[in-house]
């Protein structure tokens, strides 16, 4: 694990991006793993701006996300669907049929669940996952459990997540209580792994994850078994480093 620390949010994503466009550039037909949240936002900014002045192109790229709200529509401005195309693909020149993300719609979740494996696998394998961590140690919506999930599988968000992504909502209510997520093995069968962290209220889980022992109730805690992992974290993130 390497672990590059920055000095703010600005720093991060800009560092983060760096590796992002080192990826695209050395292979411009790679699989990107998608992350949404606040953590990304500003890696997405910079590769824009990159985009923007010639850097970059994303016409041979395909991009598989990490996870979705159940029960939220693509055009929900809430769902991760929506967050992507607003923060990233609507802003460079990436190919929407070469972008996936779970379908929340989807009520039958076996249905879903093994359609979204069949991508994953049909990719031939994810080059570089772009990861955030929640604060009590989530990647994707794999949630603090006794087992880590496998593979894509639909979660009960936790009272901890509803509750920290309710900042996006107007009430708490309307915030949804499950998530497709891919699990674990998709995530550590990617070939690079990139985690993002950035303002204190992350310094635990990181702290947990890079240091404490590996458990599913740490879910992050498994990317210490993961040869190619970079972390990219403010100062904030790693107070406890
Ligand atoms: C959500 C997402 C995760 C993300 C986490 C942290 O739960 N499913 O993929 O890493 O939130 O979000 P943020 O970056 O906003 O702190």
């Amino acid at each position: 694990m390497r672990i590059y620390k920055t000095k703010n949010y600005d720093e991060m994503s800009r560092k983060a991006a760096n590796i992002i466009s080192a990826q695209i550039i050395l292979k411009p037909e790679s699989v990107l793993g998608l992350a949404t949240g606040s953590s990304p936002i500003g890696t997405y900014k910079q590769l824009i701006e990159w985009y923007n002045k010639g850097d970059l192109d994303f016409s041979q790229i395909r991009s598989i996300n990490l996870d979705e709200y159940k029960g939220l529509p693509a055009d929900n401005d809430q769902s991760y669907a929506y967050f992507m195309r607003h923060n990233l693909f609507d802003h460079v020149n990436i190919k929407s049929v070469n972008t996936f993300i779970p379908n929340g719609m989807e009520a039958d979740v076996e249905k879903e669940c093994s359609r979204y494996n069949a991508i994953i696998r049909s990719m031939g394998g994810i080059d570089l996952q772009l990861l955030g961590i929640g604060n009590n140690g989530h990647i994707g919506f794999n949630e603090p459990s006794d087992s880590f999930a496998k593979e894509t599988h639909c979660v009960d968000l936790t009272e901890n997540t509803i509750q920290a992504n309710a900042r996006f909502f107007s009430f708490i209510e309307e915030v949804p209580t499950q998530a497709y997520t891919t699990g674990i093995k998709n995530i550590m069968q990617a070939r690079h792994i990139l985690l993002i962290a950035s303002g204190e209220a992350k310094a635990d889980a990181l702290y947990e994850a890079v240091y404490g022992p590996i458990t599913p109730h740490v879910p992050a805690s498994i990317l210490q078994l993961h040869d190619e992992v970079s972390v990219v974290a403010d100062e904030a993130a790693l107070s406890r480093i």
